[in-house]
């Protein structure tokens, strides 16, 4: 699997036939919700992977039917958060949480205003604070990074709780340039982790190419 993060620095952009044949899925306008689910299900685990490269491991020894050995878990102490953004990060919550079940799970409700391209606050059940925020690690699930001012209010939440922005990853499937340089202006050493850095976003805050509203098309709910 081809991931390079060389385009810019904590940027991860995958590149995988299985990657690129889901995409195609997702940005067909005629592919049904059910079918879209399932793509974005696909290329999420596969990111997810990726995205979860920095979690720290302990050394432990074990023993085989055979002999003992040394071996490498994620280090027990380590605090996963996984924290979807509501709607559409639901999709790739349930994909992520089948690799690390142990994970906590907070949910952002968040929606953008389409007048104002704004993000509005309407839920989060995050704790106070964490007991150890050096030792948390905090995976933002959303499709789409678009003007990035959703993903910003997220990751403000958990860097106000004093979450080292390099123990915070936001996954995405599609990103556009703007909003990747919005966030990287705010926080520079956020990982963001996408499959696709697409040409840019429309005079309506849409990513172009794109795949359209990823809640809409998510959850069957077209507009008008
Ligand atoms: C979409 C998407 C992101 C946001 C991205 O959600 O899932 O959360 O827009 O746009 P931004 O980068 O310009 O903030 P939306 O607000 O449509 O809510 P929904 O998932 O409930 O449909
Ligand atoms: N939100 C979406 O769902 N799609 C976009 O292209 C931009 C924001």
């Amino acid at each position: 699997m081809k991931c390079p993060s060389n385009i810019i620095e904590n940027l991860t952009v995958c590149s995988h036939p299985l990657i690129s044949n889901n995409l195609a899925i997702l940005r067909n306008k005629n592919t049904s919700s059910e079918i879209f689910r399932t793509a974005v299900q696909k290329i999420a685990q596969i990111l997810f992977y990726k995205a979860t490269k920095n979690l720290p491991t302990d050394k432990i020894i074990i023993e085989t039917p055979m002999m003992s050995t040394q071996a490498e878990i994620i280090a027990p102490d380590a605090e996963i958060i996984i924290a979807p953004i509501l709607r559409a990060g639901l999709v790739f919550s349930d994909a992520a949480l089948e690799i690390l079940p142990q994970a906590k799970i907070h949910h952002i409700g968040l929606y953008r205003d389409e007048e104002t391209l704004k993000p509005v606050p309407y839920y989060n059940n995050l704790p106070e604070s964490f007991k150890s925020p050096e030792k948390t690690f905090i995976y933002l699930l959303d499709p789409m990074l678009a003007t990035g001012g959703s993903a910003l209010a997220a990751i403000k939440l958990f860097a106000e709780m004093n979450v080292p922005e390099k123990n915070i990853t936001f996954v995405s499937l599609i990103s556009s340039p703007e909003g990747i340089e919005k966030v990287r202006s705010k926080f520079k050493n956020i990982n963001i982790v996408t499959a696709s850095v697409d040409k840019g976003l429309n005079d309506v805050g849409y990513i172009l190419p794109g795949l359209g509203d990823a809640g809409d098309r998510a959850f069957n709910t077209p507009k008008g």
